[in-house]
């Protein structure tokens, strides 16, 4: 089949178009033959040097039909048109996974590739009336999104920051906390940026630039933070007498030098949160039934041009998702 390999650390060109051995599904397995992968900050962390085995094929996020199911599987059947649930192997519990929890995409094969082989279990019938960029834009950001929405407690009367809202994930966390009623407020990188946050549903949203953004904006109840470093004080600044810091992310990559008297003497709270729990995929999956959104897809390359497409997705002009057409 067609892939594209991660071949070594470094610069976008690392990511190399090859043909590799097609997977088969084995017991309680099913292959699907992907139409649409899509891309996520995480592969640049893997790509930049994050130890790893080598070659690998990255990629968590993606949407295609069901070509093969192995032996014993029930429920899911070739020709079945379906999205990858990401978070593998999550286990039984609701406030954190289980010890074989892992994210798709290295050390298991991902989705830069015509092929993938999943447990039947990970994977769901694809949203109905969404394109297949729109699904394969949905999983890893989608379910973060949804889970860490869930713990700011978003709903109506209720205010939320989102940092960094042009993100992948952070453009989920301005539409669905909008669609949950929630008052979504962001802070983004440019003006045409703070202007397509007002789009997407917040209602006031300003730019990170500005050391004084803080004072720009009414308390809130709950901050969404994916940025991290030293900027994190003054997302906790803007939040209520006890209210929540979820963070899920540290793209900025510095150390976060916390005042912990701004946490202690405030009540406030700091939550972690990685991915999400199968029922908090399913639950998500029932929500779009009804929502009125639909993902931001920045732009789709070529399969083969997964290099071109990791250049744009560290574009600071890039907002929401970047997505490979695999056919
Ligand atoms: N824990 C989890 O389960 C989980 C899941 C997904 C992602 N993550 C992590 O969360 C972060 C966001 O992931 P993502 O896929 O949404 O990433 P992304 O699409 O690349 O979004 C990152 C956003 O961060 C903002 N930003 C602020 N400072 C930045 C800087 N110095 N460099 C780059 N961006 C900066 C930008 O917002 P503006 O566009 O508004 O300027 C950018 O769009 C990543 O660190 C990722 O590893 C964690």
């Amino acid at each position: 089949m067609r892939a594209v390999l991660l071949t070594g650390h470094g610069g976008p060109e690392v990511l190399q178009p090859a043909t590799v051995p097609d997977p088969e599904p084995g017991p309680g397995q099913v292959a699907i033959d992907l139409v649409r992968a899509a891309l996520n900050h995480r592969e640049v962390w893997i790509r930049e040097g994050r130890p790893g085995p080598l070659p690998a094929i990255l990629g968590s996020d993606g949407a295609g039909v069901v070509s093969e199911v192995g032996p014993g599987v029930e429920g899911v059947a070739a020709g079945d048109e379906v999205v990858v649930n990401p978070s593998l192997d999550w286990g039984p519990g609701e406030d954190e996974p289980g010890p074989d929890f892992r994210i798709l995409g290295r050390p298991d094969q991902g989705t830069y590739a015509e092929r993938i082989v999943l447990a039947a279990h990970q994977v769901r019938p694809r949203p109905e009336g969404w394109s297949w960029d729109e699904c394969a834009a949905l999983p890893l950001a989608g379910l973060t999104a949804w889970r860490a929405l869930r713990l700011a407690g978003a709903g109506p009367g209720r205010r939320i920051l989102v940092t960094g809202a042009g993100g992948g994930v952070a453009t989920f966390l301005v539409q669905i906390g909008a669609a949950l009623g929630a008052t979504v407020v962001a802070t983004t990188g440019s003006a045409t940026k703070v202007a397509r946050a007002l789009e997407l549903g917040a209602a006031e949203a300003v730019d990170y630039h500005d050391p004084e953004w803080p004072g720009q904006i009414g308390p809130v109840d709950a901050a969404i933070d994916s940025i991290g470093g030293p900027g994190l004080d003054a997302v906790i600044s803007t939040l209520v007498r006890g209210g929540v810091l979820v963070s899920f992310g540290d793209t900025s990559r510095e150390t976060a030098a916390v005042d912990l008297a701004e946490v202690f003497l405030e009540w406030r709270r700091i939550q972690g949160t990685t991915m999400g729990s199968p029922r908090e995929f399913d639950a998500l999956l029932e929500h779009l039934a009804t929502a009125n959104w639909r993902p931001v897809i920045d732009s789709t390359f070529p399969l083969e041009e997964a290099a071109e497409a990791h250049r744009r997705l560290v574009n600071p002009e890039r907002t929401g998702k970047v997505v490979l057409a695999i056919r």
